[in-house]
């Protein structure tokens, strides 16, 4: 594919032009857009990146260690993991209101490379794999802010370092075509997105040590089955959250007043519209005994039926 090819070409030789002898710190999170741009600039400068992972206890069920492996196998880079879980959920005590949510997690990442780049000696540049899409709904001078995309809108305007975002002029599909280009392999390429602020936008309200296992356990439930039914490929994502209340139920002769799950699964091309899934009602109905009967603090599974817009993807 010519376009793609020359968008490599083009971007590597920029890439190389802007950084110079100086270094880059990588924010990579195991996704596509991440490892694309961290491919990108190894390709322009080599050794002088050096890619972060933060753990910031917001992850999904097996996440962390996943993406260390895929890393390792698939990537000749210097690759740090920062375990930040205590701080992070630290300062989202008592924190109710979303987007206060996604800034205090959006400066809490900046704060942890700051404190990386200041241990490894001068790195100059902060690369992250923005998008176009977050650059939209981030809001502009003229746009109206959406969301604060974590590695938009939430970033502290004292931060210390300068940005290298090299994929913020691309849409989702097309990163996913440069990383096949740059040879990538297929689990990173075609990983359904996960945002930036993580299960903490998942956990609807305040973010609980509790509520944030709910999520990991029920996610995982979900996964698993997606993958099983082999509706992975055309579901283009699928997580499941948890609204801040409970509501009552019956469990053998016993009155319940547990946590209600919601399951959100949508087909897209980009992200900036979407529609809810038809996912087979056997498949739903297994999946929702599975959460009941495995999950603890769980007496209700919902299915979210509607479309982006007038719903968002995400429910934070
Ligand atoms: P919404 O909820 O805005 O989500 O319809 C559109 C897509 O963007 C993802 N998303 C994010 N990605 N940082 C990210 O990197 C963020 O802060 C963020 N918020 C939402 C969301 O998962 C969906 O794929």
């Amino acid at each position: 594919n010519w376009s793609m090819e020359s968008f490599i070409e083009d971007t590597v030789a920029e890439l190389r032009q802007q950084i110079g002898d100086k270094r880059v710190l990588c924010a990579l999170s195991g996704g596509v857009d991440s490892s694309v741009v961290a491919a990108l600039i190894h390709r322009a400068i080599g050794d002088q990146l050096t890619c972060v992972f933060v753990d910031h206890g917001l992850l999904r069920k097996g996440e962390a260690e996943g993406v260390m492996r895929n890393l390792a196998d698939h990537f000749h880079m210097n690759v740090i993991l920062v375990d930040a879980k205590d701080r992070f959920l630290g300062k989202l005590k008592g924190v109710m209101d979303p987007e206060q949510k996604r800034k205090i997690i959006g400066n809490e990442f900046i704060r942890v490379f700051e404190e990386e780049t200041e241990k490894l000696g001068k790195h100059h540049y902060l690369a992250q794999g923005t998008l176009y899409t977050d650059v939209v709904e981030s809001g502009t001078e003229t746009a109206q802010t959406i969301k604060s995309h974590h590695n938009v809108g939430g970033l502290p305007e004292d931060m210390q370092m300068d940005l290298v975002e090299p994929v913020n002029t691309l849409f989702k599909d097309e990163v996913r075509k440069v990383g096949e280009e740059l040879g990538l392999p297929r689990e990173i390429v075609w990983r359904q997105p996960f945002p930036g602020p993580g299960l903490g936008i998942r956990v609807i309200g305040e973010v609980t040590e509790d509520k944030l296992e709910i999520v990991r356990e029920s996610d995982a439930i979900l996964r698993d089955e997606i993958k099983n039914h082999g509706l992975d490929q055309e579901v283009w994502q699928y997580f499941t959250t948890l609204p801040d209340f409970r509501s009552v139920g019956v469990m053998g002769d016993a009155r319940t007043y547990a946590y209600t799950v919601g399951i959100r699964a949508v087909t897209s091309i980009d992200g900036m519209t979407a529609d809810w899934a038809r996912i087979p009602h056997e498949v739903l109905e297994r999946i929702s005994n599975r959460i009941i009967n495995e999950v603890d603090g769980v007496n209700r599974v919902v299915y979210d039926i509607t479309s982006k817009p007038p719903s968002t993807i995400e429910w934070e």
